[in-house]
């Protein structure tokens, strides 16, 4: 069965996997409705991508929430599928005082993690009368903390258990939602990860995690490994202290290389 014929909104759709969704959604025969904060940015997405509309949108800026809500409200209330792809990551030496305001440390907290809950939140009677579906991205690095990425990791694990606890929900109220956790690997093709290359160990091409997305969405999984995401579950499960100090060792070497004499 094709996923066809839905109305979705996408947050963060002007970049990376976001955008990478809204335009094989599109091409599939669904209505997309994208957002982000960069207008411009936002403009020119729309002006290469004639069948997509656009709403200037920050999931961290709790009073812009109700006009995109509105929006959808009067202008697609046939809205069936959320996607929350609004992210931001950042590599934090939490030794370095003089970045770490509060401010900076927990940013990726308001975007990340407050702003998936704030969305799906203002959006769910919507979701419920139309029978729709919940796709919440989160990440292969929400299994395990992997040292660089001190608050990024804990936003993700934040989506996975608020992802599990909002289906769990569903099903003893009763209620018609469907909830899914997208779990990307490193994708390269994307800002986020665009210092990273492309030839990085268990990189994943964008067109591979949308097909797997796809097939996973097809055959109703809860929950999509993609890719190297799948191993990071099992490290997180099995010796996931070992696993949690290998990851670490590796990551921190990479982001923060100590100087040699
Ligand atoms: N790339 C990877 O390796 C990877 C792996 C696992 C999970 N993920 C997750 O996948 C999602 C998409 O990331 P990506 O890699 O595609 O990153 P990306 O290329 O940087 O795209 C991020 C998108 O989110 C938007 N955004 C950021 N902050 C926002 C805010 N406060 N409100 C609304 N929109 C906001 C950006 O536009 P503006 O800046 O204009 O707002 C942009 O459209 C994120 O949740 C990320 O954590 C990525």
């Amino acid at each position: 069965m094709t996923f066809t014929g839905h109305t979705i909104l996408i947050t963060g759709g002007t970049s990376g996997i976001g955008l990478g969704f809204a335009k094989k959604f599109s091409e599939l025969g669904n209505k997309v409705i994208i957002t982000a904060r960069n207008e411009k940015r936002l403009n020119q997405i729309l002006n290469e991508n004639l069948t997509f509309t656009g709403f200037v949108s920050d999931v961290a800026d709790k009073d812009s929430l109700p006009q995109l809500v509105n929006f959808i409200k009067e202008n697609f209330p046939q809205l069936d599928v959320i996607m929350n792809c609004a992210g931001i990551m950042r590599a934090i030496n939490l030794f370095e005082q003089a970045d770490n305001s509060l401010k900076v440390l927990t940013e990726e907290i308001h975007i990340n993690l407050l702003g998936t809950i704030a969305v799906t939140q203002a959006f769910l009677k919507i979701l419920v009368a139309n029978n729709g579906l919940v796709i919440n991205v989160s990440s292969g690095l929400s299994n395990l903390a992997d040292g660089a990425h001190p608050i990024y990791n804990l936003t993700k694990a934040g989506v996975h258990f608020y992802s599990d606890a909002l289906r769990e929900q569903a099903k003893y109220f009763e209620k018609t939602l469907k909830v899914i956790e997208l779990v990307p690997p490193l994708v390269t093709e994307t800002n986020l990860e665009s210092h990273t290359n492309t030839d990085a160990p268990n990189n994943m091409a964008l067109s591979d995690l949308i097909s797997e997305t796809l097939a996973g969405l097809e055959n109703g999984l809860d929950r999509i490994d993609a890719g190297f995401a799948k191993q990071l579950h099992q490290m997180g499960k099995v010796n996931s202290d070992e696993n949690t100090k290998l990851l670490s060792q590796q990551m921190l070497s990479n982001y923060f290389p100590k100087m040699k004499d």
